[in-house]
Order: structure tokens, then C-alpha cells, then sequence
């Protein structure tokens, strides 16, 4: 079985943590595609959300680990990119409904908020759970179509 790559991408205040969860997923075994930053210097949250959000639009990756000081604002920045489902997770509960409910696609961190364990066990709740599909993915699928079907709509009247 070929290894999974998981891609990464965070900003100073995410920076310590994405460093571990580095190492921890290549213990495991996953392939880490890191878009950065690469150190604590301050940078713009949505400039990483960026690389890993339109990476995942692009199909080039399927699943990745996004994390800012509270993860607020990595998440609010991943989800303006069309197949993008970022969860900010903050525990085991909300990180395997995230995948039961929603098939999210990124897991948001606060790396300010949650400590090492803690966001490991969430990450080993988050890759190790299943979309449930059936009525959670039509409504999935809408979360796309809709916004497809307001900017078709925004545009024409806008043109
Ligand atoms: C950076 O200071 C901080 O605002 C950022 O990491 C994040 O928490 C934003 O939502």
C-alpha cells in the first residue's frame, strides 16, 4: 500500500506545533508535504492557508494539517477554496464528527490553544475515522454547489 501524504501548513503562531506533528506523522508512516512557514517569524495566516487550500483544490493532495494560534483564522482562510473542508478541532469528538458528518478534508489547530498530547490524539482520532456518506453527503456536495451557484450568480450581475 502506498504511504498517504499529508500536506501542512501554518503560520509563527502555529510554527512549534506543525514542527511536531511533522516528526509524529512520519513516524507513523504518512509522507509530509510541508508548505511552511519554517520558522517563528511573524508571517500572514492566509498566505499558508493558501498553499495547502488551493493544493487540495488542484487534487494534487487530499488531506492536510492547518494550524494558526487559535486555528481561527487558518480555517476561516482554507475554506474560501472550492472542495476545501477545513474542521477546527479541539478535541477527539469534534475531530471524528468532523470526518463522520462533514469528510473534512483539512484539520485546523490552535497551536496556542491545545497541548502536544492532546493534539496528537486528535490527529490520530481525525486520520483513523471514516466518512459515513449517505445523507451527510448530499449535504457536503452542497456546500460546493451553492457557492458555485452564487458566484455564477454574482458575476452575471456584475458583468
Ligand atoms: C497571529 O498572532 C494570530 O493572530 C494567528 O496565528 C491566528 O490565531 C489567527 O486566527
Amino acid at each position: 500500500m502506498s504511504k498517504e501524504v499529508i500536506a501542512l501548513g501554518s503560520d509563527h503562531g502555529g510554527f512549534y506545533l506543525k514542527s511536531i506533528i511533522s516528526k509524529y506523522l512520519e513516524n507513523l508512516g504518512y509522507i509530509v508535504k510541508d508548505f511552511g512557514t519554517y520558522d517563528d517569524k511573524s508571517v500572514d495566516y492566509p498566505d499558508y492557508a493558501y498553499k495547502v487550500a488551493a493544493s487540495i483544490s488542484r487534487g494534487e493532495i487530499e488531506r492536510g494539517v492547518i494550524i494558526c494560534g487559535t486555528g481561527i483564522g487558518i480555517s476561516i482562510a482554507a475554506n474560501k477554496f472550492p472542495g476545501v473542508r477545513a474542521a477546527l478541532c479541539w478535541d477527539s469528538y469534534t475531530a471524528k464528527m468532523s470526518r463522520l458528518h462533514n469528510n473534512a478534508n483539512l484539520l485546523a489547530l490552535g497551536g496556542r490553544i491545545i497541548g502536544i498530547e492532546l493534539a496528537k490524539d486528535i490527529l490520530n482520532t481525525w486520520l483513523n475515522t471514516e466518512f459515513e456518506g449517505g445523507r451527510h453527503l448530499r449535504r457536503v456536495n452542497k456546500i460546493d454547489e451553492l457557492a458555485a451557484k452564487f458566484w455564477l450568480e454574482y458575476l452575471e450581475a456584475n458583468k
